[in-house]
C-alpha cells in the first residue's frame, strides 16, 4: 500500500500548520504517564520486548507516526486503540515530551558480538542509510533516530519493511532494504542497537 501523495501531502501540511507554540511538553508529559509510559517506558525507553523506545524520536517523526496509526494506515492493534479519535493539539503535545527526553539504550541491552556489529556497520554505507537518517543515525524531522533502539524491535520491523507488511507516508524504507536476508537485517539491527 502507498499513501496517495495529496494525503502525504495533507498529513504533512497538518504537522507544519500548527505553530511551535502551540506544542506543550508539559501537557504531553501528563498524557504520556497515563497512556503511553506502561509500554514505552517512564523514561522514555521501553523496557517490553517488540515494543520500541519514543525518547529522543524527531517530534515530526511520531506525530507522523500517530497520525498513521490513528488513519489505519500503520496497523498495529496496541496503538490503533491509543490512537483511535486522538486530536492533532494531543499528537503534537506527546510528540514534544518524547523529543524532548534524552534517548538511550534499554537496561536490558545485551553484550555486542563484535562480528556481527561489524556486518552491520558494513551495510551503511553501502545502502546510504545515512543519506537520510544522518551520519549520526540520530534522525530528523520525519525520520526517526535508530541508534540505542531496542534490537528486537528494529530486527521485526525491517523486515516488515522488506515484506511490504510495513509502509510509512512514503516508501523510501521499502526500498531502502530491499533484497536484504534475516542475517543482513539481524547484523543492521545489532549494529545501530549498540550504537549510541
Ligand atoms: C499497549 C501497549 C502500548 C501503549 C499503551 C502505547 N503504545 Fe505505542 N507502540 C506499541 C507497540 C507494540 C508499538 C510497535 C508497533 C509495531 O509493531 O510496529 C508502538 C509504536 C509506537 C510508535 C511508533 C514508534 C516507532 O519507532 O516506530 C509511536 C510514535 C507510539 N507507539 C506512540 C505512543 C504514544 C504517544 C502512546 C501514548 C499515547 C503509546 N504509543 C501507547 C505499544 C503501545
Ligand atoms: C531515502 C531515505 C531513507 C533511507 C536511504 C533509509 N531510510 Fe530508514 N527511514 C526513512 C524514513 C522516511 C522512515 C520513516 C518511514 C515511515 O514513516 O515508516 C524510516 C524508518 C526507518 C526505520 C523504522 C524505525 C522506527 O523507529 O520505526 C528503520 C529501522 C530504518 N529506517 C532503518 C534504516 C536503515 C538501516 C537504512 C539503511 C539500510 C535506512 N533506514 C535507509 C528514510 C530512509
Amino acid at each position: 500500500m502507498r499513501l496517495p501523495g495529496l494525503l502525504a501531502a495533507a498529513l504533512f501540511g497538518a504537522a507544519a500548520a500548527l505553530p511551535a507554540a502551540a506544542q506543550d511538553a508539559a501537557r504531553g508529559a501528563v498524557m504520556a504517564a497515563e497512556r503511553c509510559a506502561a509500554c514505552h517506558g517512564e523514561n522514555g525507553r521501553s523496557a517490553m520486548e517488540g515494543t520500541p523506545s519514543l525518547a529522543g524520536q524527531p517530534a515530526l517523526f511520531v506525530t507522523t507516526q500517530m497520525i498513521l496509526f490513528r488513519e489505519g494506515l500503520r496497523q498495529v492493534p496496541a496503538m490503533t486503540a491509543v490512537a483511535e479519535g486522538m486530536a492533532d493539539g494531543a499528537i503534537e503535545d506527546l510528540a514534544a515530551y518524547f523529543a524532548s527526553l534524552p534517548p538511550g539504550p534499554p537496561e536490558d541491552r545485551r553484550p555486542r558480538d563484535e562480528a556481527l556489529f561489524a556486518a552491520g556497520q558494513a551495510l551503511i554505507g553501502p545502502r546510504n542509510c545515512a543519506v537520510c537518517h544522518l551520519p549520526s543515525l540520530t534522525g530528523r524531522e520525519q525520520v526517526p533516530r535508530l541508534v540505542g533502539q531496542r534490537e528486537d524491535f528494529l530486527a521485526r520491523t525491517m523486515a516488515e519493511y522488506r515484506d511490504g507488511i510495513r509502509v510509512g507516508a512514503d516508501s523510501q524504507m521499502n526500498g531502502a532494504v530491499v533484497g536484504l536476508t534475516d542475517e543482513q537485517i539481524g547484523a543492521l539491527a545489532h549494529y545501530l542497537s549498540q550504537r549510541d
